[in-house]
């Protein structure tokens, strides 16, 4: 069995049932929310995923590498900026709609209706279309959407979806209204929300975004410290 921990705004961990440890999207220094700092990750952290450049999803990622070492999956423009700005080679490049299969499971950058700036020193000219990532690892699939808006193409991941993550901050994102109709096109079995309550522009109320979807599919509330068992 495999478990997910919520850190606040869209970062997430997953440990594998063999012990591989991924990140997806860290913002944990400036995050108000976030329940660890990067030293939680010191002890291990094999893979860090990131589904766009924007601060709030990389902020921690770029000392990160240096403090630990992971394999960073992103896309191509993404994983560049690594290489030839931070001097980073311990990367492995993909693109929207590509899928590969790791030691631990596989990805699949999905699209991602959003900004694509790179947050970071020197990050000119690295910009390029966001992402969201299907996982597929110990049997389960797992979307994290990243930040998007409500799209018809979401539809195309029913039947791969057991867990999804979306957000439901609006402003930048999906609302809950959106998010609700896109677990109608998805079809996961759970719902995480992320994305919101971060700082008071994208404040929501996660128990009404529950009564918005039960009980098509099961709304699973993880407050930034709580995790998620699959
Ligand atoms: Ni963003
Ligand atoms: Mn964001």
């Amino acid at each position: 069995m495999g478990k997910l921990i919520f850190h606040g705004q869209s970062c997430t961990e997953i440990v594998a049932s063999d012990g591989t440890r991924l990140l997806i999207d860290p913002f944990l220094t400036d995050n108000p929310q976030a329940d660890v700092g990067r030293e939680h990750f010191h002890d291990r952290l094999d893979y860090l995923l990131l589904t766009h450049g924007h601060y709030d999803h990389v902020a921690d990622a770029w000392p990160l590498l240096e403090e630990t070492d992971p394999t960073l999956i992103a896309s191509f423009e993404i994983v560049a900026y690594a290489q030839e700005v931070l001097g980073y080679d311990k990367t492995h490049p993909m693109h929207i709609g590509g899928g590969y299969d790791f030691p631990f499971g596989r990805v699949k950058l999905t699209p991602a209706l959003h900004g694509g700036q790179v947050a970071g020193k020197g990050s000119d000219g690295y910009t390029t279309v966001p992402a969201g990532l299907l996982l597929t690892l110990d049997g389960c699939g797992i979307y994290h959407a990243g930040d998007t808006g409500l799209t018809l193409d979401m539809g195309l991941l029913a039947g791969q979806v057991d867990v999804a993550l979306l957000p439901i901050g609006d402003n930048f994102t999906m609302g809950p209204v959106d998010a609700a109709l896109a677990v109608d096109l998805i079809k996961p079995r759970v719902v995480i929300p992320i994305h919101y309550d971060t700082w008071p522009l994208i404040a929501q109320d996660p128990e009404s975004f529950r009564a918005r979807v039960e009980p098509r599919a099961e709304v699973v509330v993880l407050r930034p410290g709580d995790e998620y068992e699959f």
